[in-house]
């Protein structure tokens, strides 16, 4: 069994005073608490995908990652109730002669209970078939009142062209009839916290841009997005499903991964205004990203 290994921190007045704090101790990452004059400290780095825990917010006896909101308790490390099996060590704390000291060997060690995989969690692999094709409508028109959509028009027309002359399986998303998040910025926190499947996938089951998701990354070989031209730009619905799509860019930042691969991307641009080649360009520079 290793020894302990005390490490004087300094004068406890530098660290009283603040709820949370992040401390480096050598190669150590620690998130100091003080509570009414008591100090604890847990390891500093989330066990979800290594938020740092230090940066993060104590909440009543908790502290809480500033990545995804995975809770700890301060002097435990244990998680939140029902998640105590998902904990981070914790390290001893004292205070001699008006400094702070701790020690570098945990007390205790982390644990992960097991987490169901989620089904976007998987290897890439193109299932035999014929050619399939997904159409992504944006319009943002309101379903109560059904009105002649240029852009739906023109892609029911293309999918229906794929599906009868060209023998494609065809699949058609419409924006407008999914309930799903905007992007909450993840990526803003760090690159890492912005995780495939979407962070937002994995903790809302009702939000369904997972269809959106198993139909780019998995399913088709191509895509059709249809949109109609607002204010000189893309529908506000494209921009939504876009910003939602970082995770898939960001792959390749952080993993070196790129998801999409030999798919190719298409669009349906429809509107009264000028800026077409504006709103072309964009959106075939963002799928480029992609990978298409
Ligand atoms: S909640 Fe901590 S990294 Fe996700």
């Amino acid at each position: 069994m290793s020894e302990s290994k005390w490490h004087d921190l300094g004068p406890v007045e530098d660290f009283s005073g603040k709820p949370l704090q992040a401390l480096h101790v050598g190669s150590k990452k620690l998130a100091l608490t003080c509570r009414d004059g008591t100090f604890s400290a847990i390891s500093g780095t989330c066990r979800h995908v290594g938020g740092p825990l230090g940066e993060g917010t104590l909440q009543g006896e908790y502290v809480t990652c500033p990545w995804h909101g995975w809770k700890y308790h301060c002097s435990t490390g244990l998680g939140e109730p029902g998640y105590e099996e998902d904990s981070v060590p914790r390290y001893d704390v004292e205070v001699r002669d008006g400094h702070l000291w701790v020690d570098l060997k945990p007390a205790t060690k982390a644990g992960k209970s097991v987490h169901k995989k989620h089904a976007l969690d998987r290897s890439i692999k193109r299932e035999d078939g014929p050619v399939r094709v997904v159409g992504i409508s944006t319009t943002a028109m309101n379903t109560d009142l059904p009105r002649y959509s240029t852009s739906d028009s023109l892609l029911e027309t293309s999918l229906e062209h794929a599906r009868d002359a060209l023998g494609a399986e065809t699949r058609l998303i419409k924006l407008n009839e999914l309930s799903f998040r905007a992007c909450e910025g993840y990526y803003s926190k760090a690159a890492r916290a912005c995780t495939w499947p979407c962070s937002i996938t994995q903790m809302d089951s009702n939000d369904q841009m997972d269809q959106v998701y198993e139909a780019l990354v998995f399913w088709a070989d191509v895509v059709l997005v249809s949109t109609p031209i607002r204010w000189g730009v893309a529908s506000s619905l494209y921009f939504k499903m876009a910003e939602r799509l970082n995770c898939v860019q960001n792959q390749v930042t952080t993993h070196d991964r790129v998801m999409i691969r030999n798919k190719v991307a298409s669009f349906i641009i429809t509107g009264g205004q000028d800026n077409i080649q504006a709103v072309a360009g964009q959106l075939l520079l963002f799928f480029g990203e992609l990978g298409f």
